[in-house]
């Protein structure tokens, strides 16, 4: 595998309408990241991804962008922004943007000019069709955020255009050469900038498969997933191989690509030597319980599955390159409201979960407040709601027929919201984000969860990140934490997740995942004990472990040459 500048980071998500309010406007922007840098290098992170902070109506949080040369005047200016460039690499950071090419803003230049004249340049930019009323659409696909994929030209009674998305998030047509080349233009330009490289949004979804036709309907509705066409369409890898070898490549720009519904076998093209991306995001835990009827079917992981998850991914991908681990994003529930039984909020099993996910083998990804432990809000109702795909669900589970009440409390678990709420800086008034409104509500159990609180406390949950991104960089760990292959150990003792990393030394890692104390047998040899989320470890020096509730360990036998095979 060949070896390259971002595979030793530890990656940080930061979703900029909600991490730090300069100006008082009750809105995150780019000057309160920069104020944050500090604080960002404290932690250890050396790549940092920000949410899109592009000029955008914001119909979408930013991921609808209205000019891609241009930042959003809620977010700052791009003497900010190039500061922040600046100012990172002082700190050893390389800042990653969102890359948001499937569709851009109805507001963007491109389709307004496709508005004025879509039989022009413009109109070919993206998919637009002759339609009459009463006439069949060109296909039956729904849209993520719900209804069909068609709408209305505006000023057009007689075509319609393509969303997958939102509508207003018209899709740009891929097929066309001038765009592909108007995007790789602005990618180089941002690459020029200094920029360290890109995230790259919903790219899966940019070949569509043509003809457009209809599958079987899969709800009332008469529309169909539109998944199944992702499972048909052939050549996104051409698309793929073109853009990186126009702009990344060039530049040997860091790129994570979120990457859903990829076939198996192109994992090597993605991924791999040479791959479009330098990783993709690992969705396999997340997708644990899903249902394609909606959230309202869907149901929280168990432990067990959440492990079978995590080494089905490590398998997949050990041989071919690096996945990029996570256990939450601006599009999911917290990590541990999630992932942990309902209600166990404990310091122990917070950092059990985040330890577990960050030793894996690949890139870490926090997201921010993952750090101190951000939960889910308890939301009262729908009013309270932001998010347009929540809302959409919440629309789905009153169809299916569920009462207000119930759709409300099927559907919020998983909302995006809870993921999108101010980061809880202090126990200060709108837990220190803004001095004036927040945009979305703070979470109220700030005053117990709080960066202030943490900093200076040995046990905290900050405190077991930051030593956790300083193991990965400690020259005699790194190349096992970094490089090595991921053996599981007594993989069918439930509720404990535990496994080896092998590179040029052993190391074990051991998680009870349960509130339940359990006796497990650890490998012959002796070790030293790197982390332990406990004061406490009860071990006989031999194999006989008792770990308490949601004890995690991460144990160091030495060096490969001295350790009996497991
Ligand atoms: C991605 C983003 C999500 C957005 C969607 C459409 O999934 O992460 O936030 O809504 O793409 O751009
Ligand atoms: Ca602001």
């Amino acid at each position: 595998m060949q070896r390259k500048w971002w595979h030793g980071k530890t990656a940080y998500q930061i979703y900029p309408k909600s991490f730090c309010d300069s100006n008082g406007d009750g809105i995150g922007d780019l000057r309160g990241i920069i104020g944050k840098l500090d604080y960002l290098q404290e932690l250890g992170v050396g790549i940092v991804w920000l949410s899109p902070v592009y000029c955008s109506p914001l119909a979408d949080q930013g991921y609808d962008i209205s000019d891609y040369y241009a930042i959003d005047p809620r977010f700052g200016t791009m003497d900010d922004m190039d500061e922040l460039i600046r100012e990172g690499k002082k700190r050893g950071i390389s800042i990653v943007m969102d890359l948001v090419v499937n569709h851009c803003s109805d507001e963007h230049e491109w389709f307004r000019r496709a508005c004025e004249d879509p039989d022009g340049p413009y109109g070919q930019f993206f998919y637009i069709r002759q339609w009459h009323p009463g006439e069949k659409l060109p296909c039956n696909w729904r849209s993520y955020f719900g209804g069909p994929v068609w709408d209305l030209l505006p000023g057009h009674p007689d075509r319609i255009y393509f969303h997958a998305f939102h509508k207003k998030q018209p899709d740009l047509n891929w097929e066309n050469p001038m765009l592909r080349k108007e995007v790789y233009r602005m990618i180089r330009w941002w690459l020029d900038k200094g920029l360290g490289g890109f995230r790259i949004d919903a790219i899966i979804n940019i070949k569509k498969l043509l003809p457009f036709c209809d599958f079987p309907a899969d709800r009332d509705d008469g529309l169909c997933d539109i998944k199944r066409m992702l499972e048909k369409a052939e050549g996104v890898n051409v698309f793929l191989r073109e853009m990186a070898d126009e702009t990344f490549v060039r530049y040997d720009a860091f790129s994570v690509g979120e990457v859903f519904d990829e076939k198996e076998e192109d994992l090597p093209f993605i991924i791999g030597d040479n791959g479009y991306f330098s990783t993709m995001f690992d969705f396999s835990e997340k997708l644990i319980g899903s249902d394609p009827r909606g959230w309202y079917c869907w149901r929280l992981p168990t432990a067990e599955e959440y492990k079978d998850a995590c080494f089905g991914a490590q398998a997949r991908s050990s041989d071919v390159g690096f996945l990029a681990n996570i256990i939450e994003n601006h599009d999911e529930p917290r990590g541990v409201s999630h992932y942990l039984p309902q209600g166990v909020t404990c310091d122990a099993a917070k950092k059990m979960l985040g330890g577990v996910n960050f030793m894996l083998r690949g890139l870490p990804f926090l997201y921010q407040g993952q750090e101190i432990g951000m939960e889910n809000v308890p939301f009262a109702d729908i009013t309270e709601i932001d998010d347009i795909h929540t809302i959409d669900q919440y629309e789905v589970a009153l169809r299916a027929g569920l009462p207000k009440e119930e759709a409300f409390a099927a559907v919020v678990p998983f909302s995006r919201d809870h993921a999108r709420t101010p980061f809880q800086w202090s126990a200060e008034k709108n837990a220190g984000f803004t001095a004036g409104t927040p945009w979305l509500k703070v979470n109220p159990n700030y005053t117990r969860v709080n960066l202030a609180e943490q900093r200076g406390r040995e046990d905290s949950v900050y405190n077991f990140y930051r030593r956790l991104i300083a193991l990965r960089k400690d020259p005699l760990f790194a190349e096992t934490i970094v490089y090595g292959r991921t053996e599981p150990w007594q993989r069918e003792k439930e509720n404990f997740l535990s496994y080896f990393r092998r590179g040029d030394r052993s190391i074990l890692v051991a998680a009870n995942f349960s509130g339940e104390a359990m006796d497990v047998s650890l490998p012959d040899g002796s070790f030293e004990v790197l982390l332990n989320n406990l004061p406490e470890l009860h071990a006989d020096g031999k194999t006989a472990c008792h770990l308490l509730p949601w004890q995690f360990l991460i144990l160091d036998y030495g060096p490969m040459e001295g350790v009996m095979k497991a």
